[in-house]
């Protein structure tokens, strides 16, 4: 490893377009897919209340110490943590952290494309369904007309038996990204943001509102926002904790790499707040969209992961204008996963680039064909390969397939490690004087931030690690 970063010199042309980029990171699958499914699972409201606090009172505390040191460093997420230790007199060796964040990133978007690569299959079976409809004069028909329900699920089966289908829109969504980070910052990913937010804001209103309309808003809110306590077992709260820190993009040093690329002075704590809320509304919208669906026909709100893929393709066979609103809902989280994907390719391009003196398209070609490379593995693992388990010497890992293995290591392991550093870091070791100037927070605010960063962020996040690790403690 190099001992002086390099600077690319890129950056945001404006605060507004960062806030853009950084909500786009955070809002993707973590908010679409994985929140109502897990809501779902564990029974709604006490989930939903719990999860807004850990976002509030650990999520917040994080996103604005990521930020904090992305924007002292200038640089990729190591040589930026190596800048705030000797400003701070500190070891270099935290920036150890920074090397865990971008091998995390890169795990995570090898699987991230294979799933997003779901998505787009979908969008183009609800596609060419709309362009039937309309051929056939009755645009504001429901989906998929005529199949029954097992056909509908059954087509998930179908789609998975399929290497090269899942090879192909695994190579398509990759590809996009790839093409996306190497155009750099501010013409490729805050283009994109600049573009493919403003879409995304209107599709989910337009969805919310036709849920509203056409499903049963009540029963949804109540779901929702009605706390059952006795449902908050150790489990779900592990799990909402483990959700926030995702669904905000934490632990894997993406926001301490899109925070390198600001330039001008900013208070930095609304910049954090503003994402921290948006990145939740977008949450709750979303389980706002989907409940009132989901009940409106009767389905099983705890379907699980198939929710998106099952339970919702058959919602909107029966619901008037259907074939229309399910393509618009899978462009929508399309729309939502590219810009999460390519902040995570972000930070070990930059990575590359900081470090390694690597020029953009290099590095950027280096990762995304990395990352494509493990995510085959992971497609092949539902039907090839559906009987190797990575670690299955593991007894947590046991029975875990090759994309869950991915997904489960760097959510249970390397994210809440890599948070656990950060607020360990900035709560403990950074310059008390350096934080106070670079934030631009109010006296009151500094305290209570630097309180829950040094105290309440370390126990909690340990509380996930090791729940998360020994399930058996939780008494499963
Ligand atoms: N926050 C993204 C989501 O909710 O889908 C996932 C993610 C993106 C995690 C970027 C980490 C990251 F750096």
């Amino acid at each position: 490893m190099v001992a002086t970063s390099q600077t690319t010199g890129e950056g945001w042309s404006s605060r507004s377009a960062f806030i853009l980029a950084a909500v786009g990171a955070a809002v993707g699958l973590g908010n679409i897919w994985r929140f109502p499914t897990l809501a779902g699972e564990s029974g709604g409201g006490a989930f939903v209340i719990f999860y807004i606090a850990c976002v509030f009172l650990l999520g917040l505390p994080l996103v604005l110490a990521e930020i904090f040191i992305g924007r002292v460093g200038q640089t990729d997420a190591v040589g930026s943590i190596r800048k705030v230790s000797q400003e701070s007199k500190a070891s270099p060796s935290w920036s150890i952290f920074g090397g865990v964040g971008a091998i995390a990133a890169f795990l995570i978007v090898s699987f991230y494309s294979v799933v997003a690569g779901w998505v787009l299959y979908y969008a183009g079976v609800m596609g060419l369904d709309l362009i039937q409809a309309i051929g056939a004069g009755e645009p504001f028909r429901g989906a998929l007309a005529g199949e029954s329900q097992e056909q509908i699920q059954q087509r998930l089966g179908d789609m998975f038996a399929s290497p090269s289908l899942l090879l192909a829109m695994h190579f398509a969504f990759m590809g996009l990204t790839l093409y996306i980070v190497a155009r750099g910052v501010s013409s490729g990913i805050e283009k994109a943001a600049t573009y493919l937010m403003p879409m995304f804001f209107v599709l989910l209103v337009g969805l919310v509102v036709y849920g509203a309309i056409e499903g049963d808003i009540g029963d949804a809110m109540a779901f929702l926002f009605t706390p059952d306590w006795s449902k908050l077992t150790p489990q779900v709260m592990n799990s909402a904790l483990g959700q926030a820190l995702f669904s905000l993009s934490l632990g894997v040093a993406g926001l301490i790499t899109y925070g390198s690329y600001i330039k001008e002075k900013s208070n930095l704590g609304s910049t954090a707040a503003m994402i921290a809320v948006a990145d939740t509304s977008v949450a709750l919208l979303a389980g706002l969209m989907i409940f009132p669906i989901v009940f409106a026909v009767g389905l099983d709100p705890a379907a699980g992961p198939t929710l998106v893929f099952q339970t919702l393709p058959f919602a909107f066979q029966t619901m008037p204008g259907g074939a229309l609103f399910g393509f618009l809902f899978f462009v929508l989280i399309l729309v939502a996963a590219v810009t999460s994907s390519i902040s995570l390719l972000e930070v070990p391009t930059a990575w590359g680039i900081g470090e390694r003196g690597w020029s953009r398209t290099k590095s950027a070609l280096i990762f995304g064909i990395g990352a494509f490379l493990i995510g085959i593995l992971c497609l092949l693992g539902y039907n090839v390969l559906s009987d190797v388990r990575p670690l299955g010497f593991w007894s947590l890992f046991e029975n875990t397939d090759i994309l869950d293995t991915v997904d489960g290591f760097t959510g249970k392991v390397m994210l809440p490690v890599g948070a656990l550093l950060t607020s360990l870091f900035i709560g403990w070791k950074a310059d008390t004087n350096l934080l106070r100037t670079t934030t631009g927070l109010s006296p009151l605010a500094f305290n209570v931030w630097r309180f829950l960063l040094a105290w309440l962020c370390p126990l909690a996040v340990t509380v996930i690690l090791v729940t998360g690790l020994f399930p058996g403690i939780l008494g499963a």
